[in-house]
């Protein structure tokens, strides 16, 4: 069954155990990759650890003749993290990609937002990413080859509310991608971020689908099987991808997309410097270009189309 495009690659995927990873892990099993399904099994407001959810999706990747192993290893700590990788090592004795998936909310208006909830974010999300990536690096460079994928959100690219710690932490991965693309190019590897769309049980549970028209937004949601992003991930770790780094992707529903990476758009030189009165008087020629800050259809102005 397998049709082979990532036949012989071993695909570490953190938090596989549940929707978008789920979804890539399953994907890519199909097509030859032996997945290491990652996933503490986070419950959505605790860390109450559950082995269930990474079993079962090894367990239906096997049924489906194809080949993985679960690891129940935390991201978020240094140690934990290598611990991941090194199963990959020791089950396979390779790995080709890493895709830093898992993922957790902690949501609270930044007015209200606890040191407790903003670590909790920051450990899984950005740290997570450094430590299975720190983790896996040395075994790329050593082979002159690997993929990393890393997970952006549009709460981050555009802004979000009630969500400060997850946006901060989701734009530190297009940071983290940025510098491994300009570092490990001349190894061989490659590094690419994602920003998904798709209906799992962290959307289902934030404040903005709770609150804001339920039924209009169950909808929007079931447009979105995690399926979307799982296949751009799938590709991103190929070698039909090769050719491709540095690069931020949308996934949502049907419509892929290409996000710029932020360059200046005007410039200004005046010799001798600038004070802030000659920037008061200079400034007016950015008139027009200054960014609108919205979010949803004020900054992708279609809508997926609705499931009834
Ligand atoms: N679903 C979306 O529309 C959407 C949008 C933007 C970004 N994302 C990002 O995509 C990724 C996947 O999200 P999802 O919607 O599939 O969420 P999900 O909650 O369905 O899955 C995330 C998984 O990560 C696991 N996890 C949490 N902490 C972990 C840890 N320390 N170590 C290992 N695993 C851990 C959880 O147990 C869970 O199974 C996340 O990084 C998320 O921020 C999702």
């Amino acid at each position: 069954m397998a049709d082979g495009m990532l036949e012989g690659k071993v695909i570490v995927i953190s938090g596989s155990g549940r929707g978008i990873g789920r979804a890539g892990a399953i994907i890519m099993a199909a097509r030859g990759a032996k997945v290491i399904v990652n996933d503490v099994g986070a419950g959505l407001h605790d860390q109450n650890l559950d082995q269930l959810p990474a079993q079962e999706v090894v367990d239906l990747i096997r049924k489906a003749g194809g080949t993985a192993i679960a690891n129940y290893d935390s991201v978020a700590t240094w140690d934990s993290a290598h611990k991941i990788v090194q199963c990959a090592m020791d089950t396979y004795g390779r790995i080709d990609g890493v895709v830093n998936n898992a993922g957790i909310l902690r949501e609270r208006m930044f007015y209200n937002m606890s040191e407790a909830e903003w670590d909790d974010v920051m450990q899984v999300h950005l740290y997570g990413s450094f430590n299975l990536s720190r983790a896996a690096v040395p075994q790329f460079r050593k082979q002159e080859s690997g993929a990393f994928v890393f997970m952006t959100s549009t709460a981050g690219l555009f802004g979000s509310i009630g969500q400060c710690n997850y946006s901060s932490a989701k734009m530190g991965m297009i940071g983290l991608s940025n510098v491994l693309t300009l570092e490990l190019k001349r190894y061989g590897i490659r590094s690419n971020v994602l920003a998904p769309g798709a209906s799992t049980r962290m959307t289902q549970s934030t404040a903005a689908n709770l609150h804001g028209g339920e039924e209009a937004n169950r909808k929007r949601l079931a447009a979105l099987p995690p399926e979307s992003p799982g296949a751009m991930m799938a590709f991103l770790v190929s070698d039909a991808a090769k050719d491709i780094y540095g690069q931020i992707f949308g996934a949502r529903g049907s419509d892929m997309m290409l996000f710029n990476h932020p360059r200046p758009l005007r410039y200004l030189h005046r010799d001798g410097g600038w004070s802030p009165e000659s920037l008061a008087e200079a400034l007016p020629a950015f008139d027009g270009l200054y960014t609108k800050m919205a979010r949803g259809k004020g900054v992708i102005p279609w809508d997926p189309p609705t499931i009834e």
